[in-house]
């Protein structure tokens, strides 16, 4: 079998590794309109940091794994073709800022109908709307010749940070298809892949809407366990309640879980936000006004906590940062991660800039792509890797990213190099706040008591 990816990115390049790793008798391509992210993946320099994604690909490389920007040949070639393009919120025209941009979806899908002379599965990995298929299946049809095409929704569900653990070992893989031979057929082909090393009852079928709105789903409930817990953040503050231990006391309620309960600056990615956005765009389309808003406000309240954090720096630094250094330690939205896309960071390293601080942000594997974040605000932000350096002389500290690396740093050290008074703002919650403050600091958690020497 021939297997396609249309889309080499942080979706495609790994899930199509692992497809490799795990079905050796498969050759699977994988191509993208990007040379230079195809050179990478051929390279020893890889487009995306993700732990253990080197290895993966190293094992298939050049075996029965493949990287080309022939996508013409690519899909005349295929039995199976996953798409998987960005599908980034819509910045133009209706729907702009909510609805999804489906302009390289649908590109893709004229291309395959042009370039197929076989019958295809066509697999919608990227996330969209629900009723996408329905869309997709139109286009392919509207050739009106004999190939023919049977379109599956198989959302993915990796994290970035821990994608090949992930994908390796999944809670569970979703397979939407039609409920008619063709589509049973497509839907076993694509289980008998997976069923390599995914456990049979790990791996769901529904129908092709249920799948398509799973994903959405999926990601507005994790959002909004963040932004939750990050509401409530707000009241420890004012209450001194203390908000790690209001979330270990409800997460230890089996009902309620312990994972996502942790208060911060706010959750980024590229995907929650989007898919927030898209899902309160297609509830507004059906006329589902208070469904619509009820989604909203959990982006709203990520927005909030963001500015709220600002607020609090400025608050606790005399209401002015004009002229102060500040260090900004981490810039990926998450650790393990160089993805900064809607990364807090963002938004933070601007409303500082916009009050004069000198920011200087550091990042163990981000600050290549902080620097085309940042790029309009030229040298009035500054990039360096070494946390020492980028403390020294600093007013403050903002912990961004929750890297391990900013656990185990000698902050006597660090401590030493900083004017005085010295502030941590632990946008995480990550480090040991007592320490800190012992050595010094004026420590400043999310959803804490501050614990200040002023
Ligand atoms: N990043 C994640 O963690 C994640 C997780 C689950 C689902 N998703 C979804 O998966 C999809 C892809 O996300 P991503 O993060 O991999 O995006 P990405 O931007 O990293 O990769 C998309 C790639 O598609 C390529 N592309 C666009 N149009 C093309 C075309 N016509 N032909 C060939 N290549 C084309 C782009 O050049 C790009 O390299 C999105 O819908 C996203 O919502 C992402």
């Amino acid at each position: 079998m021939n297997i396609l990816c249309i889309g080499a990115g942080y979706v495609g390049g790994p899930t199509m590794a692992m497809i490799a790793l795990k079905c050796p008798e498969v050759k699977v391509t994988v191509v993208d309109i990007n040379a230079a992210r195809i050179a990478a993946w051929q390279s020893d320099s890889l487009p995306i940091y993700e732990p253990g994604l080197q290895e993966v690909v190293r094992a298939c490389l050049g075996r029965n794994l493949f990287f080309s920007t022939d996508v013409d040949a690519a899909i005349a070639a295929a039995d199976m073709i996953f798409v998987s393009v960005n599908t980034p919120t819509k910045t133009f025209g209706q729907g702009a800022g909510r609805a999804a941009d489906l302009q390289y979806w649908e590109k893709t899908a004229r291309q395959i109908l042009a370039n197929s002379k076989t019958d295809k599965i066509v697999v919608e990995k990227s996330t969209l709307p629900v009723r996408t298929a329905a869309a997709m299946q139109r286009i392919l049809d509207s050739g009106g010749g004999d190939v023919k095409f049977e379109v599956l929704s198989n959302p993915e569900f990796l994290a970035e940070g821990t994608a090949i653990k992930d994908l390796q070992n999944p809670d569970r893989v979703l397979i939407g298809g039609h409920d008619t031979d063709a589509g049973r057929r497509a839907v076993a082909a694509l289980v008998d892949v997976y069923a390599h090393w995914v456990p049979r009852e790990r791996i769901l079928t529904s129908n092709v809407w249920s799948s398509e709105l799973s994903k959405l789903a999926a990601n507005a409930f994790l959002a909004q366990r963040v932004s939750s817990i990050n509401a409530l953040s707000a009241l420890c503050e004012a209450t001194e309640a203390d908000v790690c231990e209001v979330s270990r006391a409800i997460g230890m309620d089996s009902r309620i879980g312990a994972k996502f309960l942790n208060a911060s600056v706010g959750f980024g990615g590229s995907c929650f936000k989007k898919d927030i956005l898209n899902l309160v765009y297609l509830c507004e389309t059906y006329g589902l006004t208070e469904v619509a808003a009820y989604w909203q406000q959990v982006v709203s309240m990520n927005d909030y906590q963001q500015d709220r954090f600002v607020r609090n720096m400025l608050s606790r630094m005399f209401n002015t940062v004009s002229g102060k250094r500040i260090a900004l330690f981490g810039f990926a939205f998450k650790k393990d991660t160089g993805d900064t896309r809607e990364s807090p960071a963002i938004r933070i390293a601007r409303q500082l800039v916009e009050e004069r601080a000198q920011v200087v942000i550091s990042d163990p594997k981000a600050l290549a792509n902080a620097k085309v974040d940042l790029r309009d605000l030229g040298d009035r932000v500054q990039y360096e890797s070494d946390p020492y350096a980028a403390a020294e002389g600093a007013h403050a500290i903002a912990l961004m990213t929750e890297w391990d690396c900013y656990a185990t740093l000698d902050y006597q050290r660090i401590y030493d190099r900083m004017m005085k008074p010295a502030s941590f703002f632990d946008g995480r919650n990550r480090l040991d706040h007592a320490a800190l403050y012992q050595i010094g600091f004026n420590v400043y958690g999310i959803g804490k008591t501050a614990l200040s020497h002023l």
